[in-house]
C-alpha cells in the first residue's frame, strides 16, 4: 500500500511540475511569423488627404483638412518605416481623380504616383482601394449606387486609375465594406445620402457586388499579374440569449447577408443577398462575378450579441473600446476560420486589412494589438494562410460620422507618437510577438 502510495505521489508530482513547466514555455514562447509577413497599416483618402470635395463634404459630413495627409505623406512614409511596416493600404479618392464624369485631374493621379514611389524608395508594399465609402458629387447627383449606370461609370474610374498606377501596384481592393457602406448609408441613414430604406441597402449591395466583378475582370484585362479583393466588415454574430431561437435565427440572416453574401455570391456566380419579408437582390449566374477573388480580404473589431429584435448590442460586461464596442481577440480567430472555409475553397490566402482600437488614453491599444495579432499567429498555426495584417490606422483621423472623437491612430493627428506604437513596431520589426509584449 505504502509503494502504491509513493508511486502516485511520485507521478502526480511529474504531472505538476510538466503542467507548471508548459505555461512558463508558454508564457516564455515567442510567436514567429511567416517570412515575408506583411505587416502595415490602413488609411482612407477622405478620412486623411483634406480639402477633398465629394458627396459626404458637400452633404453634411465635411472632413475639411482632415489628417492633412496630402500635405504630409512623405513624412507619413518615414513614420511606417520608422514603424518596421513593409505594407500600406491606402485609398485613392474617385472624387479628386474624376471631379465631372469622363474629365480626370491629372495632378490628383501624380499626387498618388509620388506616394507610390516614395512607398517603393521605403520597401513598403502598397495595397490600394479603389472605393472607400465616398463618390463624386456627379455620381451622387445621378443617383449614386442605387443607379445601375453608376456601376459602368466606377468601372470606368476603375480602368483609368489601374492604368495610371499598375506598375507600382500588385494588390488592390476594389470596394471596401460594402456592407458596412450599404447599410449605414441606405439602412441605418448615418452615412449620405441618409436613407433608411432597407430594400434599397440591399440592392446598392447587389451593385456595389456587380461593379466589384467588373472591377476584378478590368484590373485583370490591365494587369494579369494584379491580384484583386474586396474588403469584407465581419461583424462577428452571436445570440444574445443561446436559449431563444428568435436570436439564432436573426444571427442567421444577418450573418447570411452582412458577413457571407458576398463570398457565397462569389463561389456560386449568382447573386442572391436576400432578407425574409423585404425584396432581396436576385441574379442568375453571372461569370465575371464567379471567382472574382485573388484573396480574401478581413476587416475585424468586434463581436456583438443578437436581440430578438435584431439589435445588435455589446456583450454586458464586456471590456470596450471608447466608442463602446466590446474587445474581443478570439473573434478575429473565429472571423478568420469563418473566412478560410472560403479561401481554401477558392485557394486563396488571406490578408488582415483592419484591425483597430479606438482609445483614446492609449491604456489598452498595446494589449489590443498583441492580443489580436496572436490570434493572426493562432490561425496560421492552425493551417490558416494569412498573408498580412495591417492595423487601422496609422494616425487619428475623420470618423465618418463620428468625425474627429474617436483615436484609432498609432500617432495623433498631429504626428505625436503613442506609447503603443512602439509595441507594434517591436512585432513588425521582429516579424514575431516577443513573449515580453503578453506581460506590458
Ligand atoms: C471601416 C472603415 C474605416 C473606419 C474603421 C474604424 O472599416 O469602417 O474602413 O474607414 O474608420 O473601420 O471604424
Amino acid at each position: 500500500m505504502k509503494k502504491l502510495f509513493k508511486i502516485t505521489f511520485f507521478i502526480t508530482s511529474l504531472l505538476i511540475l510538466n503542467s507548471c513547466k508548459n505555461e512558463y514555455l508558454s508564457k516564455k514562447q515567442n510567436y514567429d511569423f511567416p517570412k515575408g509577413f506583411l505587416w502595415g497599416t490602413s488609411t482612407a483618402a477622405y478620412q486623411i488627404e483634406g480639402n477633398i470635395t465629394n458627396d459626404w463634404s458637400t452633404n453634411g459630413l465635411d472632413a475639411g483638412i482632415a489628417s492633412n495627409g496630402f500635405k504630409l505623406y512623405k513624412q507619413d512614409v518615414e513614420r511606417m518605416k520608422y514603424l518596421g511596416n513593409n505594407s500600406y493600404r491606402f485609398s485613392v479618392e474617385w472624387a479628386n481623380i474624376e471631379p465631372e464624369k469622363g474629365k480626370h485631374n491629372i495632378e490628383a493621379i501624380n499626387y498618388y504616383k509620388s506616394l507610390l514611389r516614395e512607398l517603393k524608395k521605403n520597401n513598403i508594399k502598397p495595397m490600394v482601394t479603389l472605393h472607400h465609402f465616398t463618390n463624386p458629387v456627379w455620381v451622387a447627383k445621378n443617383g449614386g449606387w442605387e443607379n445601375p449606370q453608376t456601376i459602368d461609370d466606377f468601372n470606368d474610374f476603375v480602368k483609368f486609375t489601374v492604368n495610371q498606377l499598375k506598375d507600382e501596384v500588385e494588390l488592390w481592393i476594389t470596394i471596401n465594406e460594402p456592407n458596412v457602406y450599404a447599410f449605414k448609408a441606405y439602412d441605418a441613414g448615418e452615412f449620405p445620402p441618409y436613407k433608411k430604406e432597407r430594400e434599397t441597402a440591399i440592392k446598392v449591395m447587389g451593385h456595389l457586388l456587380k461593379a466589384h466583378a467588373k472591377s476584378y475582370r478590368i484590373i485583370h484585362q490591365i494587369d494579369p499579374n494584379a491580384k484583386v479583393s474586396f474588403a469584407n466588415h465581419i461583424a462577428l454574430l452571436e445570440p444574445l440569449n443561446k436559449l431563444n431561437p428568435v436570436d439564432h435565427i436573426m444571427v442567421y440572416f444577418q450573418n447570411k447577408v452582412f458577413n457571407l453574401s458576398y463570398w457565397d455570391s462569389i463561389l456560386t456566380g449568382e447573386i442572391n443577398i436576400d432578407i425574409p419579408g423585404i425584396n432581396g437582390f436576385k441574379e442568375k449566374y453571372n461569370s465575371e462575378l464567379k471567382n472574382s477573388l485573388d484573396f480574401v480580404a478581413v476587416n475585424y473589431y468586434t463581436r456583438w450579441f443578437v436581440n430578438s429584435s435584431g439589435e445588435q448590442i455589446t456583450g454586458l460586461n464586456a471590456d470596450k473600446n471608447d466608442l463602446g464596442w466590446e474587445i474581443y481577440p478570439d473573434g478575429l480567430l473565429q472571423s478568420l476560420k469563418i473566412s478560410d472555409k472560403y479561401a481554401k475553397k477558392l485557394n486563396i490566402p488571406i490578408y488582415v486589412t483592419e484591425n483597430g482600437i479606438d482609445d483614446t488614453s492609449d491604456i489598452k491599444r498595446s494589449k489590443y494589438i498583441v492580443n489580436h495579432v496572436h490570434s493572426v499567429w493562432k490561425s496560421i498555426d492552425q493551417g490558416i494562410n494569412v498573408k498580412s495584417y495591417m492595423y487601422w490606422s496609422l494616425m487619428d483621423n475623420f470618423e465618418w460620422a463620428e468625425k474627429y472623437k474617436p483615436k484609432f491612430g498609432l500617432y495623433t493627428i498631429d504626428r505625436e507618437i503613442r506609447k503603443s506604437a512602439l509595441t507594434y513596431k517591436n512585432i513588425c520589426e521582429n516579424n514575431s510577438i516577443s513573449s515580453d509584449l503578453f506581460d506590458k
